[in-house]
C-alpha cells in the first residue's frame, strides 16, 4: 500500500482508512453492504473547508459509513492555468476528515479514474445544461465533471450522495448523469446548503487565492444576490439584472453572468409571474480568480 496510508495508520490518529485503488476500496465497501450498512459519499477536489465538512457531517448523520474522495479532476478544468493553480492542502485535508469522523477516504491517482487516459472522452447528453451559464462560460466543464463523477459512482455505488447547493448547476448535471446511468432509484442525491464566511462570501477552495483587497471585496457577490432578492418584483427582470451587473462591476468584478432562472429547470426568466420558484446565479472574476454563488430568491 502507498506511503500516505501507512503513515496515517502508523501514528494511529483515528480509524479513517485511506484507499488509493478502486479494487481495495470496492472490497471494503462490499463488507459494509453485506452487513446492510448504508454508505454516504461526498466527492471533493480537496483544499477542504467547512462547506465540504458540512457534507461529511450530514452524511454521518444519515449513514452508517461515510466516504469522501479527493480527486482534482483534470478533465473538468477548461482553463489549464486554473488546474495548475488549484490549491492542494492534502495534509490538512486528511486531518480535517479524520477529526470530522470520516470513515473512508478515496485518494485515487489519475490512472484509477481514467484507465484509458484523460483524453479518452465520452459524451453525456446533458441538454441545455451543458451550454448555458457555467456550461457556456466553461465549455466542456460539465462533460469533465461527468467523466469523473460517473467513474466515482461506479466504484462507490453509494446509497446517498452529498452535493453542495454552492454548485447549483452541477447538482442538476449530476442528477441528470445519475439518470443517464439508470441509477436514480439506487443513488439518492442530497443537496446541502451553502456555507458562508461571516461577511457572506460563499466558502470555496478558490478563496485561498484571493489576496489583500480582493478578499475584502469578494463579499460583493453575496451582496449582489441579496440585492436581487430585495428588489425582486413581478414583471420584467431585465433592469434588475442590469443594475446588479453594474453593482458588481463597480466593485472591480468582471462578471461572466448575473442571471435569474427557474429554480427547477434553470431556464433564464425575464418576465416573472411572482409564483415560479427562482434562483439568482452569479459568476465573476476578481483579478484572475473566478467565483460563483447563488441564492434562492423567493
Ligand atoms: P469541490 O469544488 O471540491 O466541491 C465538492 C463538494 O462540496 C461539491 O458538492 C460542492 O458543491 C460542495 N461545496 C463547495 N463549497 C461549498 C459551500 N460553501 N457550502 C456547501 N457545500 C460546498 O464540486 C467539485 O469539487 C467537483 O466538481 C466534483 C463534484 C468533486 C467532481 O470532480
Amino acid at each position: 500500500m502507498n506511503s500516505i496510508y501507512e503513515r496515517v495508520s502508523d501514528i494511529n490518529r483515528t480509524k479513517m482508512i485511506i484507499f488509493k485503488t478502486a479494487s481495495d476500496l470496492g472490497h471494503q465497501l462490499d463488507k459494509y453492504r453485506q452487513k446492510g450498512q448504508a454508505i454516504g459519499f461526498a466527492p471533493t477536489m480537496g483544499a477542504l473547508h467547512d462547506g465540504h465538512l458540512s457534507l461529511l457531517k450530514t452524511s454521518k448523520s444519515q449513514n452508517q459509513v461515510t466516504l469522501c474522495s479527493i480527486f482534482v479532476n483534470p478533465a473538468q478544468f477548461n482553463d489549464p492555468k486554473d488546474f495548475k493553480k488549484y490549491p492542494s492542502t492534502l495534509e490538512q485535508d486528511i486531518y480535517k476528515l479524520e477529526t470530522g469522523g470520516c470513515d473512508l477516504l478515496f485518494l485515487p491517482p489519475v490512472e484509477e479514474i481514467y484507465p484509458d487516459g484523460v483524453t479518452e472522452k465520452k459524451h453525456y447528453d446533458l441538454g441545455y445544461l451543458d451550454t448555458m451559464l457555467e456550461g457556456k462560460f466553461r465549455p466542456g466543464h460539465f462533460q469533465g465533471v461527468c467523466m469523473a463523477v460517473e467513474r466515482l459512482l461506479e466504484i462507490v455505488l453509494p446509497d446517498n450522495l452529498y452535493l453542495g447547493q454552492k454548485d447549483f448547476q452541477q447538482c442538476m448535471v449530476i442528477k441528470r448523469l445519475i439518470q443517464l446511468m439508470g441509477k436514480e432509484n439506487k443513488i439518492h442525491t442530497n443537496i446541502c446548503p451553502i456555507l458562508r464566511e461571516q461577511d457572506g462570501l460563499a466558502m470555496s477552495s478558490r478563496n485561498m487565492r484571493l489576496i489583500g483587497e480582493q478578499r475584502a471585496k469578494a463579499a460583493a457577490l453575496y451582496e449582489t444576490l441579496n440585492f436581487l432578492k430585495q428588489n425582486l418584483n413581478k414583471g420584467s427582470l431585465s433592469d434588475l439584472k442590469k443594475e446588479a451587473t453594474t453593482l458588481l462591476q463597480e466593485k472591480n468584478f468582471k462578471p461572466d453572468y448575473v442571471e435569474i432562472a427557474n429554480a427547477k429547470t434553470l431556464r433564464p426568466i425575464n418576465e416573472w409571474d411572482s409564483r415560479t420558484n427562482i434562483v439568482g446565479l452569479v459568476a465573476a472574476y476578481i483579478g484572475d480568480v473566478r467565483l460563483i454563488d447563488n441564492m434562492i430568491l423567493n
